[in-house]
């Protein structure tokens, strides 16, 4: 290890991360009782420029009459370029943030704009005598996001984890390709041909790079990574494939922008059965090799060390967390007639 401490964020389970668009509220309750871990409520690019005002009154009314149960809440406000940023934070958080946990800043470019935002959210705190911080999520959605990145993911102490959006991305590098997410036909290599000259096409995947870069700036300083979205969300095995991938990368969940993507996103960033049965084996080996005496012991002929015990805590802590989050899982309330601040239920996520 360096000598450079990573001090991770607190840990948050966020398999799935529904999406819900500020101007349809009739959706929030149906993502409140629904089985995502976080819901994002997006004024952002969902909603028209024209509703930008009325989606804001909705999401505040949203956040102080429905009870969303233990799940992490997230706004998604609007991007620092754009005129309604500043009443994204100042409204919402004066006369809804109370029951917000995240705040998601959208096409973040340098660690300025994550400075700017920290500094509205502070004095808005400190006027409110706030106890518990709001924290930060990046997007990762341009070239000058992901070539400022390791700088944007030590911006503020508040930041929880960088998440990476295709779309955006793809329009800002001038990619040519519209399967937000998905592979594209064309992004393909060819083997050399066999005896009979005939080649294999093999599909690569082109978020890779981008994605990987991400993993590494978040890990590198202690914060969750998170794959964005997968447009087609008819595709349910497509998306299953994508969430696979980033999984094994490192990613810790990943976007639904459909509630049909929920069930499955909470699925592959669950840890199979038996990976938990061999984490939890790793686990009392080393324990027991260690009271030995031993740094190294081998398991199934294999070699575990200090690196598995590693992974494998991080698998049974995962797991516990999976276990109290749907194990808290009830059914919503009706929403509350008054919006009176008293009777709301703050449960810390
Ligand atoms: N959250 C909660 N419930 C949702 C939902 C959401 N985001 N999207 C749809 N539903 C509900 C619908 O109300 C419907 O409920 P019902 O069966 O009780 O009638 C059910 O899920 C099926 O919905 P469906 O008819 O298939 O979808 P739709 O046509 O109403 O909406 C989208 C499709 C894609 C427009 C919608 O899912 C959506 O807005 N997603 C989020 C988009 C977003 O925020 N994008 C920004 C990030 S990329
Ligand atoms: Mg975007």
């Amino acid at each position: 290890m360096s000598f450079t401490a990573v001090y991770p964020a607190p840990p948050r389970l966020c398999r799935s991360q529904l999406f819900v668009p500020c101007n349809r509220p009739a959706l929030f309750e149906k993502a409140a009782g629904g089985p995502a871990d976080v819901i994002s409520l997006d004024l952002e690019d969902s909603v028209a420029p024209d509703d930008k005002p009325e989606s804001r009154k909705n999401l505040i009314q949203g956040l102080n009459d429905i009870d969303f149960g233990g799940k992490t809440i997230s706004v998604r406000i609007n991007g620092l370029d754009t005129p309604w940023c500043y009443r994204d934070i100042i409204d919402v958080l004066e006369q809804g943030g109370a029951r917000l946990d995240l705040i998601m800043i959208p096409k973040v470019g340098c660690a300025a704009d994550v400075y700017a935002i920290d500094m509205l959210v502070t004095q808005v705190e400190m006027a409110m005598g706030r106890k518990k911080p709001l924290r930060l999520e990046v997007l990762i959605e341009s070239a000058m996001g992901l070539e400022n990145i390791d700088a944007i993911a030590g911006a503020s102490p508040r930041l929880d984890a960088l998440h990476f959006g295709a779309a955006d991305f793809a329009a800002s590098m001038g990619m040519r390709t519209t399967n937000i997410g998905g592979p594209n036909p064309d992004y393909v290599i060819l083997t050399d041909g066999d005896e009979a000259g005939v080649r294999d096409t093999h599909w690569q995947d082109l978020w890779h790079y981008p994605m990987m870069r991400m993993v590494a700036a978040a890990r590198m300083h202690g914060l969750r990574p998170i794959d964005g979205p997968f447009g087609n969300y008819a595709d349910a095995q497509g998306f299953k494939a994508q969430s696979r991938r980033s999984a094994i990368m490192g990613c810790e969940g990943k976007w639904a922008i459909h509630p049909s993507q929920v069930a499955l996103a909470n699925e592959i960033f669950t840890p199979p059965a038996d990976e938990v049965a061999k984490a939890q084996r790793i686990v009392r080996e080393m324990k027991k090799g260690h009271g030995a005496g031993m740094g190294a012991v081998a398991l199934d002929g294999g070699l575990i060390d200090a690196a598995s015990i590693k992974q494998a805590e991080g698998i049974v802590r995962q797991m516990r967390m999976i276990r109290a989050a749907e194990k808290a899982q009830k059914p919503v309330k009706k929403a509350k007639k008054t919006p009176a601040r008293k009777s709301r239920k703050r449960k810390a996520t």
